[in-house]
């Protein structure tokens, strides 16, 4: 058995498609198990970049099976596009499986999700209006269509007629027009033909993979600060991106997870409201977010910037059952003469270690920095951890004794080859 979680151990973006596609080189399956197109993986290959939303990162080689599983919510119409994307750009030869048990995105979910954030002016979530909010809500009231449903026509149509006459009230609730059923029916019950080709039970097939010795890479969207239980909330996501939800989200046992490697950049971002207490302005966070392309691949905002933010990164240690760091985009920080490191809080006037509970004291929370010597060396071309500067190596040892986590893995560019792996996962 051989098993990988790769989470995001802050608030997503943190480069967790390029580390899934290095992997996924060596993986016999790659499952994404929550989310759904709110995510954005970019990744470069051969200089190439591809931008992924809701398939998974295995999907460019051919031997690899692609497991999009019961925990997504899943928009048909945008799945369908990004496949077609990925055919004209020559990648045709693929296997894909789609849950049955995955929840669908419809268009009342996308209207939903921008009425609700209108309504909550500026308290707004920031939401990608993707509908990922709506559809979990729908999940969890039980009045939710799954795949398994959309590839039933008449099943759907039950189902549709139920539930729209509900989002309508909801919608002119909001202040919107109600949809009509017809071509809403007429547009999905398409979808559903052509999704029907990919759709099982992909809990079986997992555990089948699994059982078998495949080597099994489970891929994390979003990362555990966006969790709806232990993240910042309500600035969070729908669902749990941690590496403890895996087996819920894919319909495995917990004992068939080995290692869970958390994904971390070398310095903290955030898209969207929410507190952020390590954030920076002015010249250094205009460095750090021009030289790292910090900007949204979903909705090209500017992310906001920060130093790395020990506090969070430890909880999203504890939270996620993280055993393994990987640290990226370590390359952007080359250039500042000083760099920071959050290691506690200052709230009330005692420091804490740990993130608070509600909104309020987080909003108070001032970070505790130390201040370590950065490098000017270029170290894009470095092929092992002795090549980095003095400095860059003693950044790295700082991060490992404050978070009591290894890291295994360094990453000082966007290629696939600018990726320093000192632990192998996948022999
Ligand atoms: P939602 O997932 O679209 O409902 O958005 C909720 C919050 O999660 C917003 O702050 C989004 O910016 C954030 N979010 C959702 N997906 C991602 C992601 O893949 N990376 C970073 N932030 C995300």
């Amino acid at each position: 058995m051989s098993t990988l979680v790769v989470v995001g151990s802050q608030w997503g973006d943190e480069g967790k498609g390029k580390i899934t596609d290095y992997m996924a080189q060596k993986a016999d399956v790659v499952v994404r198990s929550q989310g759904g197109n709110n995510a954005g993986h970019t990744i470069m290959i051969d200089g190439e970049k591809f931008a992924l939303r809701s398939i998974p990162s295995g999907i460019f080689n051919p031997k690899i099976k692609n497991v999009m599983a019961n925990g997504m919510v899943i928009d048909p119409k945008q799945m369908l596009e990004e496949l077609a994307g990925l055919e004209a750009r020559g990648i045709t030869n693929y296997q894909l499986f789609v849950s049955n048990r995955a929840h669908v995105v419809l268009p009342y979910h996308r209207e939903l999700d921008g009425a609700y954030e209108a309504f909550k002016g500026d308290k707004k979530i920031g939401t990608t209006k993707k509908g990922i909010g709506p559809c979990y809500a729908d999940k969890i009231n039980r009045i939710g269509i799954r795949i398994a449903d959309l590839i039933q026509p008449e099943i759907f149509k039950e189902a549709l007629h139920q539930t729209l006459t509900l989002k309508n009230m909801e919608l002119q609730m909001l202040g919107l027009e109600p949809l009509q059923f017809d071509p809403i029916y007429d547009e999905y019950v398409e979808y559903g033909k052509k999704i029907k080709p990919f759709v099982c039970d992909t809990s079986l097939l997992l555990e089948e993979e699994i059982e078998k010795g495949s080597k099994v890479l489970f891929e994390g969207a979003q990362g555990v600060m966006l969790c709806v239980d232990h993240g910042t909330y309500p600035y969070v996501t729908s669902s749990s991106p941690t590496g403890v939800s895996v087996p819920v989200n894919t319909g495995i046992a917990p004992r068939y997870i080995d290692n869970i490697l958390g994904i971390c950049k070398a310095y903290n971002t955030r898209v969207g409201e929410g507190p952020f207490p390590t954030e920076i302005n002015g010249d250094v966070a205009t460095y750090i977010r021009e030289r790292g392309h910090e900007y949204g691949t979903v909705t090209k905002r500017p992310r906001r910037v920060g130093w790395l933010d020990c506090v969070a990164l430890n909880y999203a240690r504890r939270i996620s059952g993280i055993n393994y760091l990987s640290l990226m985009l370590f390359d952007v920080l080359t250039g500042l003469e000083k760099i920071k490191i959050c290691y506690a809080y200052e709230l009330d006037g005692k420091l804490i270690n740990t993130i608070p509970a509600t909104l309020a004291e987080y909003e108070r929370c001032k970070p505790v920095y130390l201040e370590m010597d950065g490098w000017m060396e270029d170290i894009t071309n470095v092929t092992s951890f002795d090549e980095l500067p003095e400095n860059a190596k003693a950044y790295i040892k700082k991060i490992e004794e404050l978070t009591k986590t290894e890291i295994v893995i360094f990453s000082i560019g966007p290629d696939r080859k600018q990726t320093i792996q000192l632990k192998d996962f996948f022999k």
